[in-house]
Formats: structure tokens, C-alpha cells, sequence
């Protein structure tokens, strides 16, 4: 009796053991499929990073207002228009691009601490494979009363600038993008760019000479 017993305990134990067995096969196989699938993606579509680079910047009528006044604002003030290119390099073969909202750019100064001024480009727009795209963009500083006072030490820092003919600020990139391949659009990725530093020379007789500025991409 104890025998029998204890043969049908080990029967049951491989017919589970079996069991065990082919779950773990079944998933180490799913595992290797989706490997393969990614892989030949990969191998197929090649994905490239995606390149952003400041192409030129010009500022105009930059003023700081030691105490500017009017409703709503008091305390230093800044006005400034800036001009910029923004470069937009696509080198994917097989990858095209769907830029939903168009783009929305920042320039900040002071550690990225202060906003000078704000542009939009719209609307959205589509970018085909292996292409450069430039836009341009006007940013402007907010009409007062809404502009951030400026902080006494940046006013200082501005004016030291301005002495010394050169500003220099970080310029951020705000857009989403859909990436399309073989005409399948992916998720809507919000993308963050920061282009850091950007130098530019207040004297205009020095606008050509500007230095292209690469910007890091985050990708969320
Ligand atoms: C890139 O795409 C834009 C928009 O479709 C087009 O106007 C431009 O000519 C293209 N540039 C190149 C270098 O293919
Ligand atoms: C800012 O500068 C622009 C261009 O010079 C001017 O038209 C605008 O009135 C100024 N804004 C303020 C609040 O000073
Ligand atoms: C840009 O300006 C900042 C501050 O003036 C300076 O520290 C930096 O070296 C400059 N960078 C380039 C690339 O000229
Ligand atoms: C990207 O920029 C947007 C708008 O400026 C901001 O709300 C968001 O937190 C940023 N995302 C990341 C990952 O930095």
C-alpha cells in the first residue's frame, strides 16, 4: 500500500514537473519570438537619432527698463525680439515624422531661470525621411503687464551684457511628434530640446558669424 501510494505522489509530481516545464519552453519561445520580431525591426528600420541644432540667432531691440512702470508692472523690465533657425534633421531611411502642434520655443537666461521671450511655429507640419527641415521663429518678450520682473541681479548681469556686446542664453524646444513608418503613426512622444549655450553677439555686424549650437533631445 505505502508503495502504491508514494507512485501515484511521483506521478503526479512529473505530470506537474512536465507542466512546469512546458509553461517555462512556452515562455523562454514567446521571449525569443519577440527578440526576433525587435531585432528584424531594428535591422529593417534602422532608427537615427533625431537632430536639433540652433542654426542662427540674432536679437533685436534688447532693452532693460531699470524701473518700469505702468499698470501692473514695476521693477526692472526686459524687452527683447529675438530671431531664430532651428535645423531639423530627419536621417531616417524608413521613419518620417509628424510634428502634431507645430513648436514652441523658449529663450531663458540666468541658468535657465529667467523666460526673455517666447515663439510659436504653426501649424504642425510633416517631415519626410533623410530630410533637413529649417524653422524659423520670431520670440518675443511678454507685452507688460505680464512679463516676470526681473530680478535686480539679472538686470545687472543684462547690462553687463549688453556692455559687452554679447548674450547668452539657453534656448528650449517644446513639441510631440508622431513617427510614421511604412504609413503606421506611432504614439504621440512629447519632445524636450535644450540648446545650451546660445551666444549671441549684440554687435549685427556679427550676425553671420554665429556658431551652430547642437541641442540635447529627451524624448518622453
Ligand atoms: C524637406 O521637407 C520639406 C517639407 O516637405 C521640403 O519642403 C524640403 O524641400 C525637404 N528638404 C530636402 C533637403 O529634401
Ligand atoms: C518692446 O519693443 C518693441 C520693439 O521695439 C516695441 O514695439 C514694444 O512697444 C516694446 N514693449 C514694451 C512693453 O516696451
Ligand atoms: C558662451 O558664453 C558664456 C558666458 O559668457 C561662456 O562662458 C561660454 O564659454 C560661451 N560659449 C561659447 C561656445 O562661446
Ligand atoms: C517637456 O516640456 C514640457 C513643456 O515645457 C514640460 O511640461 C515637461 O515636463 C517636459 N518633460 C520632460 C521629460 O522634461
Amino acid at each position: 500500500m505505502p508503495t502504491r501510494r508514494r507512485g501515484i505522489a511521483e506521478g503526479g509530481h512529473a505530470t506537474r514537473a512536465a507542466v512546469v516545464r512546458c509553461i517555462v519552453a512556452a515562455i523562454l519561445a514567446a521571449i525569443v519570438v519577440a527578440g526576433l520580431v525587435a531585432l528584424v525591426f531594428w535591422l529593417v528600420v534602422r532608427p537615427k537619432p533625431i537632430e536639433y541644432t540652433v542654426t542662427s540667432a540674432a536679437v533685436r531691440h534688447l532693452n532693460v527698463t531699470p524701473l518700469h512702470s505702468g499698470p501692473g508692472c514695476s521693477g526692472p523690465a526686459v524687452n527683447a525680439t529675438f530671431y531664430l533657425a532651428l535645423a531639423i534633421d530627419n536621417p531616417n531611411r524608413r521613419i518620417s515624422m509628424r510634428y502634431e502642434h507645430g513648436v514652441a520655443l523658449r529663450v531663458l537666461y540666468g541658468g535657465s531661470e529667467l523666460e526673455l521671450a517666447a515663439g510659436y511655429i504653426v501649424p504642425g507640419f510633416h517631415q519626410p525621411h533623410r530630410n533637413e527641415t529649417t524653422v524659423r521663429a520670431v520670440a518675443r518678450s511678454a507685452p507688460c503687464p505680464v512679463p516676470v520682473p526681473v530680478p535686480d541681479l539679472f538686470a545687472w548681469e543684462l547690462e553687463h551684457d549688453l556692455a559687452a556686446g554679447e548674450l547668452s542664453v539657453d534656448v528650449e524646444v517644446s513639441t510631440g511628434v508622431r513617427f510614421i513608418v511604412g504609413g503606421v503613426a506611432s504614439r504621440y512622444y512629447q519632445v524636450n530640446v535644450t540648446c545650451s549655450p546660445v551666444n549671441i553677439s549684440l554687435s549685427p555686424s556679427a550676425a553671420r558669424s554665429f556658431n551652430s549650437v547642437p541641442c540635447d533631445v529627451e524624448i518622453s
